[in-house]
């Protein structure tokens, strides 16, 4: 609790020289308790007597700072001694880091501390240290630290004494939250696989794994001796180390040693990377020095993916490493380049398998009170959240972030507050699209060219794009009226399920289906096949579908569709008849294709289907992450239609489920396992020649549905042959 703290800052300015704030405690009696809140704007790492408090990397977290700041609580009851030192290191962060510079309100505000221990005694008194007037102000050895541009470290620097603290009353303390989401953590611990000299004559160490963390250095060196490290996710067709894609981040760690044995880690930034390049080392220094740690959003693992193809089980390791790269406190598009922005249309074609591989509620629910504090008076959102670069568009299938990720929690979780907490939200979102719009019934928009940042950003990187956009042939109008339709749809069920009377929504969604349908009588790219099918906006499913399958197989079993019309893709084939075809895509290995990545040695999804050519060149040094979960959203469908585990509307979060697996030999098998809260489900299918082996196992009541079949089981183990 932080009630009586004040905000205090260094008394004079000390540049780039991350401050350390301390006091002296004084413990007299026994302790029954003792209770550390602490937020900063910036980032922080607290330390009693020179033992961390608590785990949470870049604490307090990124939210919509103007509202919304979180502290952490932290219990240090067994830290306390009878003299001792409390000190709290401030750097950057978000809140005042070149990633918000676009957000000058947030900017204006120095750094500064707040922190409140609440020390309860054995014979029941208790006393509360406040950061006050009364702590010092000390220079760190942290000289610089930025998220986009890395940290600089001087081991053996002075820390200096500079004064004591001056209370910073420009700081308002109304908008400090207690900590919503998860702890941001460390996480796997990598070893180089290599360190080789490129053709270049550049020294470059390969981790194996494209990540989002910081390299750890140990090492025994000279006073003065530095180390200087670049950060890349590949190297280019020649093996040389190449980071252009990430745009003017610089993403450099400098360290200066002390003498002796010694360890760093960087304290409040975090990189992007696979690749370290060491533009200066000590001559002698050796690989084992290098450790790569993983920092990510501390979600528990709920989806376990084993298929018959080694590729595509690498395809779900990669979109597993782009989930816990992009899952740091926030969901962003990447971790590398000078963006890492809370893209709104990223996270809402990801959300849902993000909510197999792992358990996102309270990843998501913070980030959604982000969501809901961003919205506008007309009801409009941000395309990101936080909104540091202070968009002021509202984009379709951005925008319905606020409609699909409340849902989606439901769906997975079962838990009526993620509904009633959002709904008045979701509901002011459909309403916006409902005023916003030129014609009744539809989202329309002035002019439907292809121009890059009108309003919406289309089929975002679609492959059908006008050469030099970024943007699918889809009209805006097309998606956004779609999109309309599906939001709105959202809105009447989630409405429902907290006993509101929608009605007047549920007329809404009448008329915007059949004006719809009226307005877009023909189909020319796949994704309007896609969402003609997925959002049920076509009456005559059979031709639509023959159609987009018409479309890829007449394309060699190729998609062109992009951030809109992919996650559904498959769906819109498998639902009606045409699951071959969804294998197809799924395991096609030319380009453009999931496999196709994987081929080049992905580690992670790519931004671009293109993100490096068959010729081994890049796609751009402009918007080219190998990073971006987006087209990981294909996992869903493994989890939901190829080993077929949906949750029922009526009994959300798995109090029911339904298993219908939809095999294919080409695939061989798969071998599903994801943990709810009413226990395990399973389900696998393999061959054995022509005939299909399904094993399933329901914590649950189940409707099991095989070739059709329907089997109503209670929870238990069942084999199908
Ligand atoms: C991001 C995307 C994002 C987009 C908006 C890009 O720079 O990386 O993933 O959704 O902008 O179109």
């Amino acid at each position: 609790m932080i009630t009586n703290a004040e905000w205090i800052s260094s008394p004079i300015d000390i540049g780039e020289v991350c401050p350390i704030f301390s006091k002296d405690i004084k413990v007299s009696k026994p302790i029954q308790k003792a209770e550390l809140s602490i937020s900063a704007t910036g980032v922080y790492e607290a330390r009693m007597n020179d033992k961390r408090v608590g785990d949470f990397i870049l604490a307090p977290g990124l939210t919509s700072y103007k509202s919304r700041l979180q502290y952490q609580t932290y219990d240090v009851t067994d830290m306390l001694e009878n003299e001792n030192t409390l000190r709290i290191c401030l750097g950057k962060g978000w809140y005042r880091g070149r990633i918000s510079a676009g957000d000058k309100v947030i900017n204006e505000t120095d750094g500064a501390v707040i922190a409140e221990l609440i020390i309860t005694y054995n014979d029941g008194s208790a006393e509360s240290v406040i950061t006050d007037n009364s702590w010092s102000v000390r220079t760190s050895r942290i000289l610089f630290s930025d998220f986009y541009d890395g940290e600089t470290y001087d081991a053996s620097a002075e820390c200096k004494f500079i004064g004591t603290a001056d209370i910073n009353t420009s700081i308002s303390k109304s908008s400090l939250i207690l900590q919503e989401g998860e702890n941001v953590t460390e996480h796997e611990k990598i070893k180089p696989i290599s360190m080789f000299i490129t053709a270049k004559g550049e020294k470059v160490i390969d981790f194996g794994q494209n990540i989002a963390g910081y390299v750890a250095l140990d090492l025994t060196a000279n006073k003065g001796d530095k180390i200087v490290i670049s950060h890349a996710e590949v190297l280019d067709s020649n093996g040389n180390f190449y980071n252009e894609n990430y745009r003017s981040a610089k993403s450099r760690l400098e360290y200066v040693c002390c003498n002796g044995h010694q360890t760093y880690k960087p304290f409040f930034t975090y990189f992007g990377f696979r690749y370290i390049r060491l533009d200066e080392c000590p001559r002698d220094i050796g690989i084992d020095c290098f450790t790569a740690i993983v920092i990510y959003s501390d979600m528990k693992r709920t989806g376990y993916i084993e298929t018959g193809s080694k590729k595509v089980n690498k395809l779900f390791e990669n979109t597993l490493w782009s989930q816990r790269d992009n899952f740091i406190d926030i969901p962003t598009d990447c971790p590398q380049r000078d963006e890492r922005m809370g893209w709104l249309g990223d996270a809402q074609v990801f959300a849902k398998t993000a909510s197999y591989n792992y358990n996102t509620k309270k990843f998501f629910g913070k980030w959604l009170g982000d969501l809901r504090a961003e919205q506008r008076e007309n009801g409009s959102v941000p395309d990101t959240v936080p909104n540091f670069w202070l968009l002021s568009r509202s984009s379709t299938a951005w925008g319905d972030a606020m409609t699909i990720i409340p849902w989606q929690m439901y769906l997975m979780y079962g838990d009526k507050k993620d509904i009633e907490v959002n709904f008045d939200a979701m509901k002011r979102w459909v309403d916006f699209m409902t005023n916003d719009s030129l014609d009744q019934y539809l989202w329309t928009c002035v002019d439907d060219s292809h121009k890059m940042w009108r309003k919406h950003y289309g089929d975002w990187l679609a492959l059908d794009a006008p050469s030099g956009s970024y943007r699918g042939i889809t009209p805006d109008n097309f998606i956004a009226s779609a999109f309309y339709a599906y939001s709105t749809e959202i809105l009447i069920k989630a409405g429902k399920i907290i006993g509101k009377d929608m009605l007047e929504y549920e007329e809404l969604h009448k008329n915007i289906v059949s004006t719809f349908k009226k307005t877009f009588t023909e189909y020319s790219t796949q994704t309007e096949c896609v969402l003609a099918l997925y959002f049920n906006l076509t009456d005559n499913k059979a031709e639509t579908a023959r159609q987009l399958n018409d479309m890829i197989v007449s394309n060699g079993n190729k998609l062109q569709t992009g951030f809109v019309g992919t996650p559904y893709l498959l769906y819109a084939l498998s639902e009606n008849g045409y699951a071959q075809t969804a294998y197809s895509l799924l395991l096609q290995e030319e380009y453009p294709s999931w496999l196709y990545e994987v081929n080049h040695g992905a580690t992670t999804i790519w931004e671009h289907w293109d993100g490096i050519r068959d010729d081994g060149t890049f796609w751009s040094t402009d918007m080219n992450s190998y990073n971006h979960y987006a087209y990981g959203s294909v996992v869903d469908w493994l989890y939901s239609v190829a080993a077929g585990i949906k949750p029922v509307e009526e009994k959300a979060g798995f109090k029911e489920v339904i298993i219908a697996p939809v095999p294919d030999k080409r695939l061989g098998s798969i071998n599903v396992s994801f943990d709810t809260s009413y226990g395990t489900i399973k389900s696998a299918w393999h061959y054995e020649g022509d005939k299909i082996c399904y094993e399933i196992t329901t914590p649950v009541k189940a409707t099991i549905i095989i070739d059709g079949e329907k089997h109503i089981v209670e929870n238990g183990s069942y084999i199908f042959k």
